[in-house]
């Protein structure tokens, strides 16, 4: 938003198609902007929205097209808003494309990253006052509610962050959100909760102040109608940013520093619930109650790091940004799903299917490479509790054995792209066999999420790097959560739920506490990595990450890597161990514990040296170990999830080490969409 700052509507462009270039590398697609009219007078009439599946390219090719730029009209404050998605709620389309709009009269736009997981009540509740929706987005019912509660208005002074404000206290889930309207022309209103925000500021003048002081307004139910109805507190110099002297100030909103660093490296990040307004150039922050770090103040800070370091974070490659994201990951693949006090999930894409799942003769799950791991790590917990025979099967040797299916057979098909040439034939195979198939893919508008008669999408955020990490912990995760929810009127399984359940609950925090073995991991990296080969074995629930773990080392650091099933040792494995050989063992506090001390044994007895990933408690195994990495404890199925990260992160400590490119390996695709 620039103030007192003239710019052309091609500047303006410019900027806004510049920032989302800078944000290609997430992933996305579509895009879409909303501008003013042509020229200020037209500012307060209408808003001009233009959004386009697919590349940035096309976007810019399509506002080029629509306007006359040889116009010279300058504008003397102007804010517009961009965004490139990548479907979370409905597949990719221009319509369901950001920004989304109130009515056809554009009155209110949004942008939006993050998922309203109340958006259906919304909806019901926008539908019954007579909003007639066009998109199939949960972002839609945003524009829709602030012109809900802008029309409920009780007085004509009813400011624009006052109604965000009352807005975002019907919202659920994790939001950023923009706002722009053509009722307050050159305003803008932003806020967030769980999905990131800041706010870059420029100005060629000294600025008023280095910290804004945020300003609080105590909140009860009863009073919030009043509040959102009276005009914010008047501010003062100190209660808001502005360039010294009214001077010319422009301000960026990101959800992310590198779409706007060329620009400024001043920046503010909003915190969870912060609501920041500029209104004539001023830009003020306020909330509802005091935040939780309970700073009273917002500071300006200046940034010092390079652009492409800003994409990647403080991480030298996606691949190690993504490990770093499962945390986060996992509980976006839960959220709105799994309910812990009532100790219920829900998977709104499968529910209408679910008596027919129910009843059906076996689970047949497919995939390819690491998605196929994820079904191997999870039969064993889905037989458990859908008390069904599951099959697992790679894709290509599913179709290669033309592999008998009867319409009773329910058959799942796992792929992060949901692009996979081999997974999505496997699908069209179970189709004409009229089974019911089910989707499980992180990608919105995939041929698989499109072709399967229902689904789940593991929403685990754009996945860069080809070597797949938190894809598989999502997809774990999401298997898990569907055994769940078949379970859930199995009173001979309660108490094995809850267990799950909670242990669901405390994943993130085991995760973080995983990732926190960093630094260990990679000193066993510096002593492996001129090795040629490294076997993986374990077996019961940990046997898919040996299969995982070896893939990861394959994939990225072309050393030999095998995952052996622990069981299978003494029929073959066991010729390869010598004094030489590297060994990791995977030694989980499980029902195979004590068959892993076996082949731990064994092992040992060969002059082996293993390296062990254990429980924390766990001295048994240790005493046999030539390097223990200890793990903490989480519930059986679940173990695999924690255990399958150390080896993402050695296999790329062990990719750096040996100089290789970690997000692009030689020979590979992310999407293998040929046969
Ligand atoms: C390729 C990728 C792997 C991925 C596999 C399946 O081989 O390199 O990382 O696991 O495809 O992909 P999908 O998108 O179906 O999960």
């Amino acid at each position: 938003l620039n103030y007192r700052v003239p710019r052309t509507r091609k500047e303006i462009y410019e900027t806004l198609i510049k920032g989302l270039q800078r944000l290609e590398y997430r992933g996305y697609d579509s895009a879409g902007v909303a501008i003013d009219g042509n020229n200020n007078e037209d500012k307060e009439r209408f808003i001009k929205l233009v959004k386009k599946r697919g590349k940035v390219k096309a976007l810019e090719e399509e506002l080029y097209k629509q306007d006359d730029l040889d116009s010279k009209t300058d504008f003397e404050t102007h804010f517009g808003i961009a965004h490139t998605r990548w479907a979370t709620h409905g597949a990719p389309s221009a319509i369901n494309s950001h920004p989304q709009r109130s009515d056809k009269g554009n009155e209110f736009v949004v942008i939006h990253n993050g998922i309203i997981t109340n958006y259906k009540d919304l909806r019901k509740f926008l539908e019954s006052k007579g909003y007639e929706f066009e998109s199939e987005t949960d972002t839609e019912t945003i524009p829709k509610l602030i012109k809900y509660m802008y029309d409920n208005r009780e007085s004509e002074d009813t400011s624009f962050s006052a109604l965000v404000e009352r807005v975002i206290q019907q919202l659920e889930g994790a939001f950023a959100l923009v706002f722009k309207s053509i009722h307050y022309p050159g305003e803008a209103v932003a806020t967030r909760r769980g999905s990131p925000l800041l706010i870059g500021v420029r100005s060629k003048y000294k600025l008023s102040t280095e910290q804004i002081p945020v300003l609080y307004r105590t909140c009860n139910i009863e009073n919030v109608k009043n509040i959102c109805n009276s005009r914010m507190k008047r501010l003062d110099s100190s209660t808001c940013l502005h360039a010294v002297g009214d001077k010319a100030v422009e301000f960026f909103f990101a959800s992310d520093a590198s779409a706007i660093i060329e620009h400024t490296n001043r920046v503010i990040f909003l915190e969870d619930d912060d609501i920041a307004a500029v209104t004539d150039g001023k830009l003020s922050i306020h909330r509802l109650e005091r935040s939780a770090s309970d700073d009273p103040s917002r500071a300006i800070q200046t940034l010092q790091m390079e652009l492409q370091q800003i994409m990647k974070g403080n991480f030298s490659a996606f691949m190690q940004k993504e490990i770093f994201e499962q945390p986060e990951s996992v509980v976006n693949t839960m959220r709105g799903r799994v309910n812990f006090e009532s100790s219920t999930v829900l998977l709104g894409g499968l529910k209408d299917h679910l008596k027919e799942i129910r009843r059906c003769r076996r689970l047949i799950i497919i995939g390819c490479g690491t998605s196929y791991h994820a079904a191997v790590a999870t039969r064993q917990v889905l037989e458990e509790l859908t008390e069904l025979p599951v099959m697992v099967e790679l894709a290509s040797d599913f179709l290669d054995r033309n592999t008998p299916v009867f319409r009773d057979d329910v058959c799942f098909f796992i792929s992060q792209s949901g692009e996979t040439a081999d997974t999505l034939m496997a699908l069209r195979y179970c189709k004409e066999r009229r089974a019911l198939t089910v989707g499980i893919t992180n990608t919105v508008g995939s041929s698989i999420s499109r072709e399967t008669d229902c689904g789940v999408h593991i929403n685990a955020g754009p996945e860069i790097g080809v070597a797949s990490t938190k894809a598989y912990t999502s997809q774990f995760v999401s298997l898990v959560m569907f055994g769940l929810m078949m379970s859930e009127d199995r009173i001979s399984l309660q108490k094995r739920r809850q267990e799950i359940i909670s242990g669901l609950k405390s994943l993130p925090e085991m995760i973080k506490e995983v990732l926190s073995l960093d630094e260990k991991i990679h000193d066993l990296a510096l002593e492996l990595y001129k090795q040629r080969s490294l076997l993986v074995m374990g077996r019961g629930y940990n046997y898919a990450t040996c299969l995982e773990g070896a893939l990861k080392i394959k994939e990225i650091t072309y050393m030999h890597s095998e995952g052996i099933l622990a069981g299978e040792l003494k029929h073959g494995p066991l010729a390869l161990i010598d004094k030489q050989m590297p060994v990791i063992m995977v030694i989980m506090k499980d029902p195979c514990f004590t068959k892993c001390q076996n082949a731990l044994q064994q092992v040992t007895a060969r002059q082996g040296r293993p390296i062990i990933l254990c429980s924390k408690e766990d001295t048994e195994s240790s005493k046999f170990a030539y390097k223990t990495i200890e793990l903490p404890h989480t519930v059986d199925c679940l173990q695999g999830v924690l255990s399958v990260i150390p080896l993402q992160l050695l296999s790329f400590h062990l990719a750096v080490l040996r100089g290789y490119d970690v997000d692009f390996p030689r020979n590979l695709a992310k999407s293998v969409t040929v046969e």
